[in-house]
Formats: structure tokens, sequence, C-alpha cells
């Protein structure tokens, strides 16, 4: 008999969601002001570490924000990417500004500070104490490094190379809350950290995100854009065209809920990903994604590598057996309406994005699921 779907990622909805939600409608604090706005914000940046959390509609926009606030403007540059999912990017684009998409490590998957660091280095020119890519003529503004999957990009080197050229580094923290790099939390690891709570999620708020910095001002100028740069609220005074993104007191209650059982569901989710690899130890030419001595990755999303000739079959053979598996997020610099941003060092990346296949990792996944998915893998290689 067929056995019921896994999923890839799905909600773990097991505390105080629904008490917290009902307070919400109980008492018509529904909307962006509440207190259930300012104790999310205030404990995801105390989990996270730093002095600031600002909480948003999204991640997308909580990206947006941190580009603005950094300063990035219509014709700058900003160096990112190309193995991602699409929102950051399109955040760039949000500013007026184009992305430069470096390879990424092969071993992380992340933004590949060697690659970044031979592009400023080689590629781009210092004019008047700004950085000018040599090709475009354009500015370079900022950096934004993406931890996939959940694990995280090797910062220091990162933070040194951006210090060199002072240039501010945006955290696209979105899959990794809960993810540590030399037991910091990823969010707190550069000048702003952003998340998101969407459905898929380690945690979520049905939509949601969040900026996290230590830098006041930075925060400041956060907020304010965030709420319609309304300077005098009451006299509706705006000083710059603002936009609507704050989060609802109702997803934030539901964020609320979530965060109080987020360090179980790392737990569990390491627990997971540690099963999945010992029993994967059997099977020649798949591997789980690699973890770096240094990082403790919240395994988002369990991915697996294997050859590229079996990445399409074994998905396709794992759909028919029930199992959500996907694969990674088609390279950005391929699709139509980023072909003609730059590209720099990117054959290791196209040759790892082809062994990708990301496998059910939910938090409620069980022993018996993950036993099921690697024995139809097994099935799969022993059939060919
Ligand atoms: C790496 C990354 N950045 C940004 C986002 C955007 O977040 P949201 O969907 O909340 O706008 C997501 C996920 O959706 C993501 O995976």
């Amino acid at each position: 008999m067929m056995r019921e779907s896994i999923p890839l990622s799905i909600p773990h909805i097991s505390g105080n969601e629904w008490k917290y939600v009902k307070e919400c409608l109980d008492t018509g604090w529904v909307s962006s002001v509440g207190s259930y706005v300012d104790q999310f914000e205030q404990r995801i940046s105390e989990y996270v570490g730093v002095e600031f959390g600002i909480a948003t509609v999204n991640g997308t926009a909580a990206l947006h924000l941190s580009l603005l606030a950094c300063g990035v403007q219509p014709g700058d540059e900003v160096i990112a990417p190309s193995f991602t999912f699409i929102a950051p990017i399109n955040a760039i684009r949000y500013c007026g500004a184009s992305p430069v998409f470096i390879g990424s490590d092969p071993e992380t998957l992340g933004l590949d500070v060697n690659k970044v660091n031979d592009f400023l280095a080689h590629e781009c020119v210092l004019r008047n104490g700004e950085l000018y890519n040599k090709q475009s003529g354009r500015r370079i503004i900022a950096i934004l490094p993406v931890h996939i999957f959940g694990h995280p990009v090797d910062m220091s080197p990162l933070n040194e190379v951006a210090g060199q050229y002072e240039l501010p580094v945006i955290e696209d923290a979105s899959e990794s809350l809960g993810s540590e790099y030399y037991e910091r939390k990823t969010g707190s690891l550069s000048t702003v950290g952003c998340f998101s709570f969407n459905g898929n999620k380690i945690i979520t708020c049905g939509g949601g995100g969040m900026v996290t910095t230590n830098d006041k001002s930075l925060a400041n100028r956060i907020r304010h854009l965030s709420t319609q740069a309304n300077k005098k609220p009451f006299e509706y005074e705006h000083d710059e065209v603002g936009y609507n993104y704050r989060l609802t007191n109702m997803q934030a209650a539901l964020g609320v809920a979530q965060l109080e059982q987020l360090d179980s569901f790392v737990e569990i989710k390491r627990k997971n990903a540690a099963h999945y690899r010992e029993i994967l130890a059997n099977i020649p030419n798949v591997d789980l994604a690699w973890e770096a001595s240094w990082a403790k990755s919240n395994y988002w999303l369990c991915t697996l590598i294997v050859t590229p000739a079996d990445r399409i079959p074994l998905m396709e053979y794992l759909l028919t057996q029930n199992i959500q598996v996907r694969p990674a997020w088609k390279l950005i610099h391929t699709l139509s309406m980023y072909q003609d941003c730059q590209v720099y060092k990117m054959e290791e990346t196209v040759a790892e994005f082809e062994k990708c296949i990301s496998i059910p990792s939910s938090v409620q996944l069980t022993a018996d699921d993950i036993r099921y998915v690697v024995d139809r893998i097994k099935v799969y290689f022993d059939q060919k």
C-alpha cells in the first residue's frame, strides 16, 4: 500500500499559537501595532544576540529595507550569490541596483569569500574612497551573502574583505534561524541580518520577516521606512517615500508562540539530519550536504548530493513514491531578467547546483519516515 505523502517542509503548530492568536482576536489588536509585535522583536533580537529587531511583513521586505538603509541607490551594484532563492536578488532590483553574481563555495554552497576577494581585488578599482566595477563602471555598494539551506557562510573572512573596502554586509539569514557560526547565531554576524517566517521556514508567522542589527541609526532608519516614513504620526508628516512593511500583531503572536519552541525544533532537525547521514552512508554515490567544523546548521532543508545524471530520475522516482523532493533553485543568473548581469567564477557553482536534491525535512518527520525515504533512494539505485 502506498504511504501518505511525506512533505518537504511544513509548519509545526504545537505550542501556544491558538492561545496567543485568540488573544489578538478577543482584544481587537489584530493589526500592525500591538504587544506581540514588540515581544517578537525583542525576543528574536535576544535570541540572535543583537540589540535591535525590526519586524516586517516578510523576509523580502526585510532585505529591501536593509539594502536601502545601507545606502544602495539606483545604478549601484551589490555582490550576491546566484545559488539562492530569488528574493534577495529581487530586493536588490527593487532599489534600482544590479547584482554582480559571484560563485559559491562548493562545500558550504554559500557565497565563496575567495572568489569575492578576487573579484574586488582584480575587477574593481577604488576612486575617491568608493569602489567601482572596472567592467560596468558602476559603484559596488554592499555584499549580500545567503546562508542557504540553513548552513552559514564563512562570515569572518567575508567580513574582513568587506571591511577592507568599507562595504556593509547584509546577511540573508532567512533560512538559518538558529544556525551558528563559531557559536554565534546567524543574523548577528555582520551589518544587518534578515529573516523570513514564511510557512516553509523553521518557525513561521504565516508570513513575516525581521531585520536584526546592532546599529542604532540603521535600526531607526529601517523602522522609519517600514512605517510610511511617518516622522510625526499624529500630524501625518511623512518626510520621504516610505513603505507599508510592518508585521501585524496576529502574525507576531504566531511568531512568539513558534519562537518558544525553536530550540527544540533545531534539536529535532539536527537529529533527523544525523539519522539521514548515518543511514545514507550505506548507499554509494549519495551524500547529505556537508556541515563545516565551525558551523552548526539548523538543517532547514536537508539536501542530498548526487551525481548530475541521477538528479532528475531520482527526484522523479521519489515523487512517485509520495516523497516530496525538489531541486535547488534555478541559478539566478540563468533567469531571463538577470541574464544581463555580470557573473564571476560560476563554473563550480553550476556543477554543484546539478547535484542537489532537497528531501523531507519538517520538524514532524519520524524515524520511520527517514528510513522510508532512504529505503526508496536505495531501491532507485538497486534498480538502475
Ligand atoms: C534565502 C531567502 N531569502 C529571502 C526569502 C524571502 O522571504 P519571504 O518569503 O518571507 O519574503 C526566502 C524565503 O522565502 C529565502 O529562502
